[in-house]
């Protein structure tokens, strides 16, 4: 297939490009290029980059698809509270529009990024949410996946099958790292402290998903039967777990795999957002069958820090390097736009 993934320079784009360059695809990639495009230069001359903005891209960036992979715009809750006029118009708007210019084009896969945390509840309990559960979310990031999925199930017809795979919480390596992931970041104050703080007892559940699995799971999207997924919603994760139950993961891993002794920081205050989900219509239907283990992902995280990596970089932490970025845009414009 010629497969467009929007976003694909990001953490989930730089482990899924290649993996569907590796089954036989030809892939294009258009991308802001937020974190720049390091983290797929190893690919360089496999698939064709569009530098663009999704908000604009014209829609001769979909003659020759087959089928779309949406990743692109804010991606997680801080950048998206940070702007949250610039997060509808990117996670909203920009998704439906680019839903619109698929099907005029005749593409008719479109599989979009959505997040399990359409589902955060303030008051945790205890109850497993399936795609049918009602949802209503108001934090911007979640509001606008949502305001996303119900923009592209409106398009949804014989010429076009939009798929949602609201995914878990990602973790492990990727050649555009990200550090502020739960895992990735209690693996990060590993290395960097020997130290796990937990907030709220570290009580909150959240659905997780290792990066190989969340791969595999759109190559699935990508290929299965249109009967199966058209204009289907899937929780995608390997297993819903407490915070402090991964903090005890990551410790159990180090100690015993690389004899590291860590400290865990219990605190009882913040505040505790909480959601389970159920991830069997994915393994039901489509086969799903998540692979990896948190053990495995916490060991090459920590072989990628012991090779030496700047864990102070704020490109590493989405809402730092947007702020830093933004700080440095309004530096520039008062300086006439040039440095020198
Ligand atoms: N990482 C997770 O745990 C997780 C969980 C559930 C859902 N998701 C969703 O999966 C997708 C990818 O997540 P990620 O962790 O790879 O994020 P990321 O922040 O690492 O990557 C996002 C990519 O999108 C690009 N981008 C941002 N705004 C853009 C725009 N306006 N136009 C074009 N490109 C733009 C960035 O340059 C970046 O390369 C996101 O939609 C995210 O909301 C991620």
């Amino acid at each position: 297939m010629n497969i467009l993934v929007t976003g694909g320079a990001g953490y989930i784009g730089c482990r899924l490009v290649p993996a569907l360059l590796d089954a036989g695809h030809k892939v294009r990639v258009v991308d802001k290029l937020v974190f720049g495009a390091d983290g797929l230069a190893a690919l360089k001359d496999r698939f064709d980059l569009v530098a663009a903005d999704v908000r604009t891209v014209g829609g001769e960036v979909l003659s020759g698809m087959d089928a779309v992979v949406h990743l692109a715009g804010l991606s997680n809750d801080p950048t998206a509270e940070f702007n949250p006029a610039a997060n509808k118009a990117m996670n909203t708007d920009a998704t439906i529009r680019l839903g619109k210019l698929a099907k005029e084009h005749g593409v008719r896969r479109f599989v979009f990024a959505s997040s399990c945390s359409i589902y955060y509840t303030l008051s945790p309990d205890n109850e497993l949410r399936h795609e049918e559960y009602p949802v209503n979310p108001e934090a911007p990031y979640s509001w606008s996946k949502r305001q996303a999925e119900l923009g592209l199930l409106a398009l949804a017809d014989a010429s076009f099958c939009p798929v949602m795979l609201r995914k878990g919480t990602v973790y492990g390596q990727s050649p555009r790292m990200r550090y502020d992931l739960v895992v990735n970041t209690f693996t990060r104050d590993a290395y960097a402290k020997r130290r796990l703080t937990l907030h709220a007892g570290g009580r909150m559940w959240r659905p997780m998903l290792h990066i190989d699995d969340a791969v595999a799971a759109y190559l699935i999207a990508l290929q299965a039967a249109e009967k199966n997924v058209h204009g289907q919603i899937f929780n995608v994760l390997s297993d819903n777990y407490q915070v402090r139950q991964l903090a005890h993961e990551v410790r159990r891993t180090l100690e015993g795999d690389k004899g590291i002794r860590l400290d865990i920081d219990l605190q009882q205050v913040g505040v505790s957002r909480s959601y389970r989900v159920d991830g069997g219509k994915m393994r039901e239907a489509l086969g799903f069958a998540p692979r990896h283990s948190i053990n495995n992902s916490v060991d090459e995280m920590w072989d990628a820090l012991e090779s030496g990596v700047d864990i102070e970089n704020p490109i590493y932490y989405n809402i730092r390097w947007l702020e830093l970025l933004c700080e440095m845009e309004s530096r520039l414009k008062a300086m006439g736009g040039n440095v020198f």
